[in-house]
């Protein structure tokens, strides 16, 4: 006997949310055409009103309005750790949150923010030894964006620096679930703000490498030889544990062991603290410290006053 009903069976579940997928591109697609024709009329309207084009956010709210309705993941930047130094968007995006999966970084008073009736998960990892693997967190991102969630992947920071954003992304692409990415301020720019110094100084240093202390497979290597060169600058990130590792290598590559090395604790945070040292004194002045928040070494650069005053110093002095 034939049996009928409106019921999809589990079976065929993941190909109705691919064909819905779909149809939310093409959606999105016709959204995209839509808003840009309105917002053209609109731009004439509106430049001569305001001097500027306030059409243009049409077409991303209008975008997102569909991507959220059929399920959609915004990768966050949540910045350091001071709301403060959130932006806007990233504001708005745990305003409007359903699901927040955040990482273990993320401030006490950043996850306060997000809306009240968001689910929050915890997709904490410790360096050195994942507690969930990124396998685990990427089927949790997929599994949530599938229930049609607004999801919001919160991660410190900027997501683009050393947070493995693209393998979620590779996920998501994956599964067809659409993505965008918010941009924050990564630990590096408010921890240099806060020695009051320069990522980069003409005269001194025309780049500046972001570096990572440690990878999945262990110590991080680098160009050592390059980085030893006097006045080259890096920011470090998870930098404490590899101090020792790091300094042996810049050592062994000519770097002179009385190079500034500045450490920032919890950088932005009400907590936060700055160790100066230098290439010879790293590993014993970390380890004197006791620093047990998020850290970012800096190579290559002292805190401002701490420079300055080296400045001062007759030269006969250091000889
Ligand atoms: C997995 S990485 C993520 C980096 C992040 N995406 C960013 O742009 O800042 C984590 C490392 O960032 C650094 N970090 C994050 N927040 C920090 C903070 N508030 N102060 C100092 N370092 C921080 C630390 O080195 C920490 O071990």
């Amino acid at each position: 006997m034939m049996h009928l009903s409106t019921i999809p069976n589990r079976a065929s579940l993941p190909l109705m949310q691919r064909a819905l997928s779909r149809l939310a591109t093409a959606l999105r697609k016709v959204a995209d055409t839509l808003a840009a024709e309105s917002a053209q009329s609109a731009r004439i309207e509106s430049k001569d009103r305001l001097g500027t084009s306030q059409a243009e956010g049409s077409v991303t709210d209008l975008t997102a309005i569909l991507d959220t309705r059929l399920g959609h993941v915004a990768f966050v930047g949540a910045g350091p750790g001071d709301p403060d130094l959130l932006t806007l968007k990233a504001r708005r995006a745990l305003d409007e949150a359903e699901v927040v999966i955040h990482d273990r970084l993320i401030s006490p008073a950043i996850l306060a923010l997000v809306n009240p009736s968001a689910r929050l998960v915890d997709a904490g990892k410790e360096g050195f030894g994942p507690s969930m693997t990124q396998e685990d967190i990427n089927a949790l991102i997929v599994a949530h964006s599938r229930t049609g969630a607004r999801v919001v992947r919160l991660k410190s920071g900027d997501a683009t620096v050393f947070g493995r954003l693209d393998e979620e992304i590779d996920a998501c692409d994956a599964a067809d679930v659409s993505w965008h990415i918010v941009p924050g301020i990564t630990a590096a720019s408010a921890a240099v703000a806060s020695i009051g110094q320069s990522l980069t100084k003409r005269g001194r240093n025309s780049s500046v490498r972001f570096l990572t202390g440690h990878d999945t497979k262990g110590f991080a290597d680098h160009d050592w030889r390059a980085l030893a060169q006097p006045g080259e600058v890096a920011a470090i990130y998870m930098g404490k544990k590899s101090a020792r590792f790091i300094q042996g290598r810049l050592i062994m590559h000519g770097a002179d062991p009385a190079t500034p090395v500045t450490v920032v604790e919890n950088a932005s945070r009400h907590d936060q603290r700055v160790l100066s040292s230098t290439l010879a004194t790293l590993p014993a002045d970390l380890a004197g410290g006791g620093m047990t928040g998020p850290a970012l070494t800096f190579y290559g650069l002292a805190p401002r006053a701490a420079a300055e005053a080296q400045n001062d110093i007759p030269q006969q002095e250091l000889a």
